[in-house]
Parts: C-alpha cells; sequence; structure tokens
C-alpha cells in the first residue's frame, strides 16, 4: 500500500459524499428563457435552433405557462419585426402597440409575478440590421442611437417591463436609460446591462430566427474583440458607474475565464448568455447521437456556474429544469 496523506479520492466515493462537497449546484431559479416573438399568426419553426419556434401571442401564452410549470420565472422577449416596419431609426421600437408592448401587456396582465425582460437594441426595428443608427458613410452612430434606446426602454417599463436589456453595446446608454426611466418615475425597472459582449460567429442562429443579420459589413465597431479580457474590466467599471443593477456576459461558453473576470471586478449580480450558436451545436450533436443531450447541456451550464455566474440566459431553460426536478 501506498503511504499517501492526502487521497481525493476519498471525497468522491459516493454519490451522498459527492453531494455534501458539491461546490456549484443549477436550480430553475438560475435560468432565463429567452423567447421570440412575431406578430403574425401561428408559430414558426427556426431552422438552425431546433425546438426553438417564433411564437405568436397565443404561443407565446402556452409557451410561458409550460415554463412557469416547469419552475422557470422569468423570460426574456425578442421580436421579429416585418421589413416593411424597419426604417433607418428604428422607430418601431418604441411603439406602444409594438409587438413586444403587446406582449409584455398580456404576459403581465395573466402573470403578475412572472419577471418579463425586454432587450433594448434597434437590430430587430433597424433596416441596416444594426444595433445603432448607420450614418451615409457606414458608421454607427453612437449618440443619436442613445436617444432612441432611451425612448424604447421607457416605452417597455410603461407597458410593465419589470427589467430592460441593453445589447446594444453603445457608449454610456446605461447611464442614459437610467436617467430616462428615473425621470419618467421608473424607478422601480431594473437595467440588466449586456456589459461584456463580444463580436462573435455564435449568434449566427439567432440572426436567422429573428432575420436581422446586418445588412452589411459587421459589428466590431460596437462589440468587443473577442481577444480581449482586460477590456471587460473597463466595460463592467463603466456599467457599474452608470447604474446598472446586473452585469452581463456574452457569450458564455466560449468566455468562461470572462465570467471569472467579472465576477472579481464586481459585487453586482452577474448574469451569462448560453447564446444561440451554443445551444445548436448541443443540438446538433445530441440529435446525432454525438452526445448525451442532458449531460453534455446539465455540464455546459454547470460550468458557466462554476465560471461565476448568478443566472444564465438560456433556450434549454425549460428542459433543464425539467431534468433538475428527475
Ligand atoms: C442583438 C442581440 C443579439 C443577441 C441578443 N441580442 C445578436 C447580435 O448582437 O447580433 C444574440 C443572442 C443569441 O445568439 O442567442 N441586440
Amino acid at each position: 500500500m501506498l503511504t499517501l496523506a492526502s487521497r481525493p479520492r476519498r471525497n468522491r466515493q459516493s454519490a451522498a459524499i459527492r453531494a455534501m462537497h458539491a461546490e456549484t449546484w443549477l436550480a430553475p431559479r438560475h435560468f432565463i428563457l429567452p423567447l421570440f416573438v412575431h406578430a403574425g399568426q401561428g408559430c414558426e419553426p427556426i431552422a438552425s435552433m431546433p425546438g426553438c419556434e417564433r411564437l405568436d401571442l397565443d404561443g407565446l401564452e402556452r409557451e410561458v405557462q409550460g415554463a412557469i410549470a416547469d419552475g422557470i420565472g422569468s423570460v426574456v422577449l425578442f421580436p421579429a419585426v416585418e421589413e416593411a416596419l424597419k426604417n433607418a431609426t428604428g422607430d418601431e421600437c418604441y411603439n406602444p402597440s409594438g409587438i413586444v408592448h403587446v406582449a409584455i401587456r398580456r404576459l403581465k396582465a395573466r402573470w403578475p409575478d412572472l419577471v418579463v425582460i425586454t432587450d433594448v437594441a434597434l437590430d430587430p426595428y433597424n433596416s441596416d440590421g444594426h444595433d445603432g443608427i448607420v450614418a451615409s458613410d457606414g458608421r454607427i452612430l453612437n449618440d443619436e442611437t442613445v436617444a432612441v434606446l432611451c425612448k424604447q426602454a421607457v416605452s417597455h417599463a410603461r407597458a410593465g417591463a419589470d427589467i430592460v436589456s441593453p445589447s446594444d453595446m453603445m457608449d454610456g446608454r446605461v447611464g442614459a436609460i437610467r436617467a430616462a426611466l428615473d425621470a419618467e418615475g421608473f424607478t422601480g425597472v431594473s437595467i440588466l446591462a449586456y456589459t461584456v459582449k463580444y463580436a462573435s460567429a455564435f449568434y449566427g442562429p439567432f440572426r436567422d430566427a429573428l432575420a436581422s443579420a446586418p445588412k452589411f459589413g459587421d459589428k466590431k465597431t460596437y462589440q468587443m474583440d473577442p481577444a480581449n479580457r482586460r477590456e471587460a474590466r473597463r466595460e463592467v467599471a463603466a456599467d457599474v458607474s452608470e447604474g446598472a443593477d446586473m452585469i452581463m456576459v456574452k457569450p458564455a461558453g466560449p468566455y468562461l475565464d470572462v465570467i471569472a473576470a467579472v465576477r472579481a471586478a464586481t459585487d453586482l449580480p452577474v448574469a451569462a448568455y448560453q447564446v444561440s450558436g451554443e445551444y445548436a451545436m448541443l443540438k446538433a450533436a445530441a440529435q446525432n447521437g454525438w452526445l448525451d443531450e442532458k449531460k453534455a447541456v446539465l455540464e455546459s451550464l454547470m460550468g458557466i456556474r462554476r465560471a461565476g455566474a448568478d443566472v444564465i440566459l438560456t433556450y434549454y431553460a425549460r428542459q433543464a429544469a425539467r431534468w433538475l426536478a428527475q
């Protein structure tokens, strides 16, 4: 026999002992479910995101009812908008009769305790497919965009949103949105800021879902360079000082080191977004029989939590909640 002072395997020898020592855990309350909604009739499957659909309003209600039954308490809404309603300044985004506004009112009327989160950015409404207003020379205009985002955020609050979530990556938008909300009396509406959002290839399926891909160029002048981690701390400092209530890192899986760095840089709650491309990869491998879907998905979510995320936006929210209940 070896004489060993330390035998780490002793702490792994039974399920009960392993459970005692588990440093990280998953529960449905950690998950936020992203949902796609459109103003048309019927629900349309999304080819690159099997299991996800563009929902009409009745479909949205059915989906939320199921999510609540699974133990999910919060959703974030993304609209697919008809081309005819898009323009260069994305003005449809603050139309109080717009699809997001109608959806918020319906969900909050039926489930007042449901946490309804809205996306604040112009890309679903912008005829150029960018998160900001595009100038004639192709530049994305920062301050002009922030003015529209403020109108969008206030209109969501007026419709009943609990949390607004700017995903646009314009400078100064968190502070401007906070001031605009407060000026209208919405001091209780929170801001979940996409603080550290990378210019990522993993958003491809989401842009298919919303037909919101940029019509030219890419998003690299506003979204972050995947090469950078120090820069994340700079974005965190800005959003904390501007009044963010929660900080997000996006994508999640390829950026676990960034989640850990952000966790260390702030005492605010940290969210991470397991984005459409991460979902599509797991789904495709599972459908081919190459991965055990349940084990791989729960491991991916555990990894994101272990890195430091308090909550996770994931298209697997309902399924994961059901697996955890088994
Ligand atoms: C746009 C937005 C995107 C996502 C959320 N909000 C796409 C983008 O920035 O191009 C991506 C989410 C996903 O891929 O699941 N404001």
